[in-house]
């Protein structure tokens, strides 16, 4: 036994040689260890590093397998590649000593956690933080968290969720970055470079994942876990684009889907995860079932027992197995009934043991134990920061007769049931986040200074048990708290009514079929609404909401979603102009929940929109479109764009144009505008989008102050996946639209060119 582990050590330490003395593996000697290692393995310590068990810690699924003395045994025999949910250094350092002291060939597990916007200091929730368009302060946020989780002992977060998703009534679309294909791969890169780094061996950053591949956001109706009816050409076109950005910015693994994608569940895809993954894109890490997904697969009608799964599975390309019980159950058995080549599983072992060398842990098996580093983060720092990125994700919608921003000798009455909810802002995915810690509402409007306010609940709006797996009550019949928000809205200059969603409402297993203002939040408003009409509405939430009464009776409206442990600083921040709101929408909102899905990059019909009767892509009894579009967002300043200028209106193949604009400071406050560039494609071989986003720019700008912007066009902006499988640019008319959000554009045209 001893002398394996010598041979081990020695393999390692000998490659190693020679090596910068930093703990940079190179990628040849990388292969030369990995395959050193897999050739001393059994079959069986093969499959048990296809295995991960949750730590019965933070149960995120159904636990399927028995208790933890079956794991802890396997453990010992090296059968176990990755525990999840096991959480502090002492706790990792002790599983992973379990493995090493006891194992034949001590090959170090990684520890996984749903990481997804924060680990102890919580930062807004992900479609909140893509408001801001900052993909450095996303960037940042990530690295934090990092920084946050390697101190607690996790190396591996499941996490950036980058599904495209077009539907408010799918609760996961909180997790997300939105609508948008373009923006959410930028997202998608800015998210790996801050869990990773430069470096996955630097034992301050996290290996990331990207999930969860692929379509999972265009479950039909909304509804989690179902099916997602879409051809080649919409899964290529729109929901692929992030994960091809995750794998190409070193994205260390993927998690498949727990959807089907035009009948196939994506767990036992061959065309995602073999021909896609790991054969166009040639991405060499490996993909992580999600929870019990390959099980699953006996419920999607696909198998007959796990021992089948798991046969479908491997073959699919699910290189690990996610608490499903199918790898251990079926996959020796498969082999030595030579229904699955041996070859399969190295290859899926390869993979796993290429992310953990480059992780460093063959070298440091403890090195994410470090007991020392909790001392070492700086939490205060981290709170900074994520009030500053709180902030920039604030998107205000609407400020009649600018009653914002607020002023500071104004009465000003606080009221409704997140006003001082300290849990909400935390958000369902709240990995450490303890309950209560966020600043409400009441409290950040306190911290800014002395000022005349007031505060009522009116009324609650989640109520009891709150958490991952217990369904959330909503108040409907508690309404004796209103007559006191009533009277103290009555006496106050300004209410400033703080509404949305409990933090319970969004989150995986929470689509619903109303996105309006939940319970009696609605009656608590209208009420009010009756003594005062001052009022700036605060929404708290994690989905598009309809809020179609308010957009047209409120004078103001901030969508705050749940800004994370800042919240009530970076809102406070926000009504009293300490910040110029800058953030813009990366979904759309719609005017009533029938319209969902709603998005802007649709196509144009064959009787595209106008007035009347016999035309697409309206309902006759709601106005056509969304209540606020893609990308939009006010200031308190104003911004004025000159018409798109062109370097040329012919394009080449092979060559690049450019185009430039002038975006002016119109106000009197300093301000930060996302400048949005759109192309459309306008005759193609596939119908194509009235307009996809294909660049931004943030420009910070003083009162009067203009600035120029521009865009570079080349041929790979205009590809697109054609019907017959191709990545293809076309020759003809394209419409370039430049401006603050989807809708307010201005246009020009040009020619490509292509002999
Ligand atoms: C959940 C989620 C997935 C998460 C995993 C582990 O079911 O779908 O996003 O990473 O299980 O918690």
């Amino acid at each position: 036994m001893k002398k394996r582990y010598f041979l081990i050590l020695f393999i390692v330490t000998f490659i190693s040689r020679g090596q910068e003395s930093n703990i940079k593996s190179s990628v040849k000697n990388v292969e030369t260890k990995v395959d050193s290692v897999l050739n001393l393995m059994t079959l069986e310590e093969k499959i048990g590093q296809m295995v991960q068990y949750n730590g019965g810690w933070d149960l995120t699924g159904p636990a399927t397998n028995a208790g933890n003395k079956q794991k802890e045994d396997r453990i010992k025999k090296g059968l176990v590649g990755s525990l999840l949910n096991v959480l502090s250094p002492e706790a990792t350092e002790s599983a992973q000593r379990l493995n090493m002291e006891n194992s034949r060939l001590k090959i170090p597990m990684m520890f996984g956690y749903d990481v997804i916007h924060g680990y102890k200091t919580i930062f807004p929730v992900p479609l909140g933080e893509t408001a801001s368009w900052d993909l450095d302060a996303m960037q940042e946020s990530a690295k934090i968290a990092a920084l946050e989780a390697v101190a607690d002992g996790v190396n591996w977060t499941f996490s950036p969720m980058i599904d495209v998703s077009r539907d408010a009534r799918w609760g996961r679309i909180m997790e997300g970055s939105g609508e948008d294909p373009y923006l959410t791969s930028r997202v998608a890169e800015a998210k790996v470079r801050g869990y990773q780094g430069e470096n996955l061996a630097d034992p301050q950053t996290i290996a990331a994942t990207a999930k969860h591949f692929a379509g999972y956001g265009f479950v039909e109706g909304g509804r989690d876990y179902n099916v997602a009816n879409i051809g080649k050409t919409e899964l290529n076109n729109f929901i692929l684009p992030p994960f091809k950005a995750a794998a190409d910015a070193g994205v260390a693994t993927f998690m498949n889907s727990f959807n089907t994608v035009d009948g196939t569940p994506a767990t036992a895809s061959e065309y995602l995860q073999r021909e896609i993954l790991k054969g166009k894109w040639d991405w060499k890490g490996f993909v992580v079932s999600d929870w019990g997904s390959i099980a699953e697969l006996i419920p999607h009608g696909i198998a007959k027992d796990k021992i089948e799964a798991a046969e479908i599975a491997i073959k699919a390309g699910s290189d690990m197995d996610m608490e499903g019980g199918a790898y251990e159950t079926g996959l020796k058995k498969l082999v030595e009934e030579g229904k699955i080549d041996e070859k399969i599983i190295d290859d899926a072992v390869r993979r796993i043991l290429r992310v953990k060398f480059k992780m460093g842990l063959f070298e440091d098996p403890y090195r994410y134990s470090n007991k020392n580093l909790k001392s070492q983060v700086n939490y205060e720092e981290h709170r900074k920061t994520a009030r500053d990125i709180a902030r920039k994700s604030i998107v205000l919608l609407k400020n009649e007769g600018n009653l914002l921003p607020l002023k500071q000798n104004q009465k000003i009455a606080i009221i409704g049931p997140l006003a001082d909810d300290k849990d909400t802002p935390i958000g369902n995915w709240r990995a450490q986040g303890e309950a209560n810690s966020a600043v409400s509402v009441v409290e950040g409007i306190r911290n800014l200074g002395p000022r005349n306010i007031s505060y009522a609940k009116g009324v609650d709006l989640g109520m009891g048990e709150k958490s991952f797996l217990v369904p959330l009550k909503i108040n409907e019949t508690d309404r004796s708290g209103i007559p006191e928000a009533v009277e103290k809205a009555k006496a106050a200059d300004v209410v400033v009514m703080v509404l949305g969603e409990d933090a319970f409402q969004t989150g995986e297993g929470r689509s619903q079929t109303n996105i309006d203002l939940a319970g009696l939040q609605k009656e608590l408003l209208k009420k009010v609404y009756e003594v005062n009409k001052n009022i700036v509405l605060v929404l708290i939430n994690g989905r598009p909401m309809e809020i179609t009464w308010s957009a047209k009776n409120i004078p103001a409206i901030v969508e705050a979603w749940q800004l994370g442990t800042e919240s009530g600083n970076a809102i406070a921040d926000v009504l009293y102009g300490k910040y110029n709101p800058s953030g813009k929408l990366p979904v759309s909102f719609p005017h009533a929940v029938g319209q969902e899905p709603l998005y802007y990059n649709h196509k144009n019909t064959g009787r595209p929109y106008t007035p009347g009767v016999v035309t697409s892509s309206h309902y006759t009894d709601i106005e056509n479109g969304p209540l606020y579009p893609f990308g939009y967002g006010l200031s308190y300043t104003t911004f004025k764009y000159s018409a798109p200028r062109l370097s040329s209106d012919k394009m080449n193949a092979g060559d690049s144009i450019s185009v430039k604009v002038d975006v002016t400071n119109t106000g009197n406050l300093a301000g930060r505008e996302v400048v949005q560039f759109y192309l459309r494609d306008k005759v193609a071989s596939l119908a194509r989008p009235v307009k996809e986003l294909k660049g931004f720019k943030l420009v910070e700008l003083a009162p009067g102050e203009t600035k120029t912007v521009e865009f570079n066009i080349d041929e790979k902006m205009l590809e697109f996946y054609d019907a017959a499988g191709e990545w293809v640019t076309e020759p003809g008319e394209f419409e370039v639209m430049i401006g603050g959000n989807s809708e307010e554009v201005q246009n020009t045209d040009f020619e490509f060119i292509k002999q």
